[in-house]
């Protein structure tokens, strides 16, 4: 059986300055049990603590307990210590415990609700298919990284500096002029929407509609009011209706989704780019620049960024999350250099630092150009599941079903008919042990699309195009809807 925790009482000597003597100890405890502020049944420290802790001399401890029990006020227990005993043999009551109550908590926002059952193949999931994560590399470079001679046990609160001169490298060669000093480590790239969140002075951010599901309860939490932008995937960006909005409403800054857009994975064409900068100087509207998705391309070939075509002064961030590693948990955020102080004070507010000790992991990683090598893999892995998922799809989806074609990458946006019930094709497939993405958190405006997030990063293609059919079989049921009878089109598995 655990012993209880004794209690603690502040013991002081009578004579300024001096050791604490016996006498003071009796006169403390005393005190304290007889105005009953210790009750009966309470153990006090073991003879050596009290020493311990009071710097006594030898014996001091022991004789205050002597005189105690001597008193009737205390009496031990073989091998369980010294407690406080009862007055007048009433056997000792257990300490009167006082719960505090709870705190009063914000509600959880909605799209935290309900994890799919372990074991459901995900197949809105963006993460990567564990089996493409780079194992051994990395911890190769973990080890190295413990075994460095000079590894500082302390942090820049900026983020590790080799790694954001490795990051600026990078983006260098991709034509971004960067500085290591305009580079913030974040963990993860949620933490870069969080501090810019944080930072602003006119809390009014626009973001395309859909959003992203995490960085609009993220906003809402922050206080932010969201301006939406509506983005079709089928038929691009309006930016003449975008301009309208912006003129309205006026957002101080617009977070885009540049690359695969979380949930539609529409990227944005340069045209788009263009006009995008465009309207954003014409009405003073700053541009946060979510890049998560560029280098998900095969062949190397990287989309253009706002970054990359409007210079130093839009903010940027990409993560290494959803490429490298998800448990890594690294992103990035690169500012003008006049804002780094502020942003960096946001982030040393909720973290005071990123951990330095992946961060040198990924630096090694990178150094080694072991990251250049996995998305070389990835982009190749990704675009033949991209291939096989739009072949799987002409095949075997109803003619009323139409997707995009964001020609790579990791996602692809699914768009069904309007009486399709969603929540009724969730609960079938997830009865089928498959997990589609409830894609309402990310409309908590229009609804002008209807439908969900395909991946095919996360799950081996066997397994999407499995999934795929499963959705296929439960749309045609639901289409087949009394009064309009049409053919069953045959599924081959
Ligand atoms: C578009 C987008 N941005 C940012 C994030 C945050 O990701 P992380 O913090 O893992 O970098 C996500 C995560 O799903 C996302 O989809």
């Amino acid at each position: 059986m655990s012993r209880p925790p004794f209690v603690s009482v502040h013991i002081q000597s009578a004579a300024p300055g001096r050791r604490v003597a016996a006498a003071d100890i009796v006169e403390a405890y005393a005190r304290e049990i007889r105005a009953g502020r210790i009750p009966a049944g309470c153990r006090l420290p073991p003879v050596r603590v009290l020493e311990r802790q009071l710097g006594l001399s030898k014996n001091t401890a022991q004789a205050a307990y002597d005189e105690l029990a001597a008193r009737g006020l205390l009496h031990g227990r073989p091998r369980e210590g010294v407690f406080v005993a009862a007055a007048d043999g009433v056997s000792p009551s257990p300490p009167p415990v006082a719960q505090p109550p709870l705190p009063a908590l914000k509600p959880v926002p909605d799209m935290f609700a309900s994890p799919p059952r372990e074991g459901t193949l995900r197949l809105s999931s963006a993460f990567i298919d564990p089996e493409l994560l780079p194992r051994e590399a990395l911890l190769d470079c973990f080890r190295s990284v413990l075994r460095q001679p000079g590894l500082e046990p302390f942090y820049d609160h900026q983020g590790h500096p080799p790694l954001r001169a490795a990051i600026a490298q990078r983006l260098g060669r991709r034509g971004m002029e960067v500085r290591p000093e305009q580079v913030i480590l974040t963990v993860g790239s949620q933490q870069a929407i969080d501090i810019v969140s944080r930072s602003l002075t006119v809390g009014r951010m626009a973001t395309e509609d859909p959003v992203y599901p995490y960085g609009r309860a993220l906003l809402e939490r922050n206080g932010i009011e969201r301006v939406p932008l509506p983005l079709d995937p089928f038929a691009g960006i309006d930016l003449d209706a975008w301009e309208q909005i912006v003129a309205r409403r006026r957002p101080s800054l617009l977070y885009a989704i540049t690359s695969f857009q979380n949930p539609t994975g529409y990227s944005y064409s340069s045209h788009e780019l263009a006009g995008l900068l465009a309207l954003a100087q014409r009405h003073g509207l700053a541009l946060l620049e979510d890049d998560w998705g560029s280098d998900m391309l095969p062949d190397s070939e990287y989309r253009p960024s706002l970054r990359l075509l409007g210079g130093a002064n839009v903010l940027y961030m990409n993560s290494f999350t959803k490429k490298l590693w998800p448990a890594l948990r690294i992103g990035y955020l690169v500012a003008p250099e006049p804002l780094v102080p502020t942003l960096v004070a946001a982030k040393r507010l909720s973290t005071l630092g990123s951990p330095p000790l992946l961060e040198a992991t990924l630096a090694e990683f990178l150094d080694r150009g072991y990251y250049d090598t996995h998305l070389d893999r990835l982009q190749a892995e990704l675009d033949q599941r991209y291939q096989a998922c739009l072949t799987t799809l002409r095949e075997v989806m109803p003619p009323e079903v139409r997707w995009t074609t964001p020609g790579g990458g990791p996602t692809l946006w699914l768009d069904l008919p309007r009486s399709v019930d969603l929540g009724r094709l969730r609960q079938a497939l997830a009865a089928r042990w498959i997990d589609i993405e409830d894609a309402s958190v990310a409309f908590p405006d229009a609804g002008h699309l209807h439908g969900f997030r395909i991946s095919y990063a996360y799950a081996p293609m066997a397994d999407v195009r499995r999934a795929l059919l499963a959705v296929a079989e439960e749309l045609q049921g639901q289409l087949q809807q009394p009064g309009r009878p049409r053919e069953a089109r045959a599924i081959r598995a």
